[in-house]
C-alpha cells in the first residue's frame, strides 16, 4: 500500500458514475425516452460544477457503453446528435474554466463529424488545469482490456518488450485514463447495482456507491450525500482495520 493512498483517503480524487435511468424517468412522466437524455445533460453541467467547486480532480461520467448501439436505431442517433451538439454548445464554457475534456472508448465508430469534434475539444483544452472530465462513449471495460493487451503483444513482437517486462504498471499505462489515479468513488443511479461492462480495472479498489435516484434528478445534493458517505468508509487497502488506524494516527 502507497501512502498516497492514504493521505487522499479524504476526497475522491477519482469519482466514476454510470448515469442511468433516463429512460425510467422520462416515462414516469409520460414522456419518450430521449426526452429523459436531454434532461439528463442538466445534471452533467450540476455533477462537472460541483466537482470543480469541491476540488475534485476527476470524473469518469458513463454515457454511451459499447452494448448501447443495441437499442433502438432512433434512440442511438439522438444520443449521437445530442453528443455532437453538446460538445459544440459546452467546450467553450468549460475551456474558459480551465477545465480539461477527454472521451474514452472506442472513437473509430463514431461518425466523421463526431470524430472530428472530439479531436477539437479534446485539443483545445489539453492543457488545462482544473477537473479533468471524461467522457466514456462506445467504451466497454472488456474493450479496454483488449485494446491494451494489443498494445503490449504489439512492443513484443517488434521485440521491444520481453513477456517478463509485462507487469501491472506496463498494463495500466495502456489502459484508458492512465493518466489518473485509480476511481475513489463509483456511483451508480437508478437502483440498478452492476457495471455494465463500465471501468474494469480501473475501479479495482473503489468504493461503490448505489442510490434510487434517476440520473435527471441528480444534483448538487445527492453528490454531496455520495462524497459524504464515502469520506465515512475506511479504505484498508488489504491491510487490518487496526494498521490503519495506527497509520492514521501517524499522519
Ligand atoms: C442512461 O439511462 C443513459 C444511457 C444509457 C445512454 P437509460 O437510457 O439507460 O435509462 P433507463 O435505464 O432505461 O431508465
Ligand atoms: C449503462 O447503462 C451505460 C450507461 C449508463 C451509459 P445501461 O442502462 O445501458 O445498462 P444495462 O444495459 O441496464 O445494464
Ligand atoms: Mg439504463
Amino acid at each position: 500500500m502507497s501512502d498516497s493512498s492514504l493521505s487522499n483517503a479524504a476526497l475522491p480524487q477519482h469519482i466514476a458514475i454510470i448515469m442511468d435511468g433516463n429512460g425510467r424517468w422520462a416515462k414516469a412522466q409520460g414522456k419518450p425516452r430521449v426526452y429523459g437524455h436531454k434532461k439528463g445533460v442538466t445534471a452533467v453541467r450540476k455533477t462537472i460544477t460541483t466537482a470543480a467547486k469541491l476540488g475534485i480532480k476527476a470524473v469518469t461520467l458513463f454515457a454511451f457503453s459499447s452494448e448501447n448501439w443495441r437499442r433502438p436505431q432512433a434512440e442511438v442517433g439522438l444520443l449521437m446528435d445530442l453528443f455532437i451538439t453538446l460538445l459544440s454548445k459546452e467546450i467553450k464554457r468549460l475551456h474558459k474554466n480551465d477545465l480539461k475534456l477527454q472521451i474514452i472508448g472506442d472513437k473509430s465508430r463514431f461518425s466523421d463529424k463526431l470524430q472530428k469534434k472530439i479531436a477539437e475539444a479534446e485539443q483545445l483544452t489539453k492543457d488545462n488545469k482544473g477537473l479533468v472530465i471524461n467522457i466514456a462513449a462506445n467504451y466497454g471495460g472488456k474493450w479496454d482490456i483488449v485494446q491494451a493487451t494489443r498494445k503490449l503483444a504489439e512492443q513484443a513482437v517488434r521485440g521491444e518488450i520481453q513477456t517478463q517486462d509485462i507487469s501491472e504498471q506496463l498494463m495500466a499505462e495502456c489502459l484508458s485514463l492512465s493518466d489518473l489515479p485509480d476511481v475513489d468513488l463509483m456511483i451508480r443511479t437508478s437502483g440498478e447495482s452492476r457495471l455494465s461492462n463500465f471501468l474494469l480495472w480501473q475501479v479495482a479498489y473503489a468504493e461503490f456507491y448505489f442510490c434510487d435516484t434517476n440520473w435527471p434528478d441528480f444534483d448538487e445534493d445527492t453528490l454531496s450525500e455520495a462524497i459524504s458517505w464515502f469520506v465515512n468508509r475506511e479504505r484498508r487497502f488489504g491491510c487490518t482495520g487496526e494498521q490503519i488506524k495506527a497509520l492514521m494516527a501517524q499522519e
